[in-house]
């Protein structure tokens, strides 16, 4: 586990920038988080780590967005979906199979529907209202290491601990 401190919305936007360096075709990004988080700042973060441009807003009512690129970016938002079946009506366990980047926003909604690996980015409020803790959890060995290259990024600006367990 490691855990992230950001200050700003900029530096939740840069963490994902940074982030999007180590996610190869068919990664799963996991992102948990309260209303407000930061979760879509981060994937916009990703998105534009990817090349994407500023094409990228919430999914909260289309569910996805489909951000063509070389990987695709899949971005989820589960939030108003209530049964696994939706899932499936949506096509997102292709989406997960089909060699893209696939960032999933409420993926705790659905825990029993995820693949076996994926890399588990949560975000918390901090002591103030701009602070956020970003705890990372790496499921399966190609997210450890996408952890491990995690540790280097962004020299101290908002490194807040390790080690990675
Ligand atoms: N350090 C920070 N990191 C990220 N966002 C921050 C931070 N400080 C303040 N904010 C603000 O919090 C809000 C985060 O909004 P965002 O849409 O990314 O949240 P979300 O987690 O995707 O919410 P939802 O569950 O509704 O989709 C933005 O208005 C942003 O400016
Ligand atoms: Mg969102």
């Amino acid at each position: 586990m490691l855990i992230f401190k950001t200050a700003s919305p900029e530096q939740t936007f840069d963490f994902g920038r940074q982030l999007a360096q180590w996610l190869k075709p068919g990664f799963v990004v996991c992102l948990q988080g309260d209303l407000g988080a930061g979760k879509t700042l981060l994937v916009q973060g990703i998105a534009a780590g990817l090349g994407i441009g500023d094409a990228v807003t919430s999914p909260t009512f289309t569910i996805l967005n489909v951000y063509p690129a070389e990987p695709p970016v899949y971005h989820f938002d589960l939030y108003r979906l209530e049964q696994a079946e939706e899932l499936f009506d949506i096509g997102f366990y292709e989406y997960i199979d089909a060699g893209g980047i696939a960032v999933i926003e409420w993926p705790d909604k659905f825990t029993a529907e995820l693949p076996d690996e994926f890399l588990w980015l949560e975000l918390k409020p901090g002591d103030s209202t701009t602070e956020r803790l970003i705890v990372a959890k790496a499921e399966g060995l190609k997210y450890q290491s996408v952890c491990e290259e995690l540790k280097n990024i962004a020299g101290s600006c908002f490194r807040y601990g390790y080690p990675c367990v």
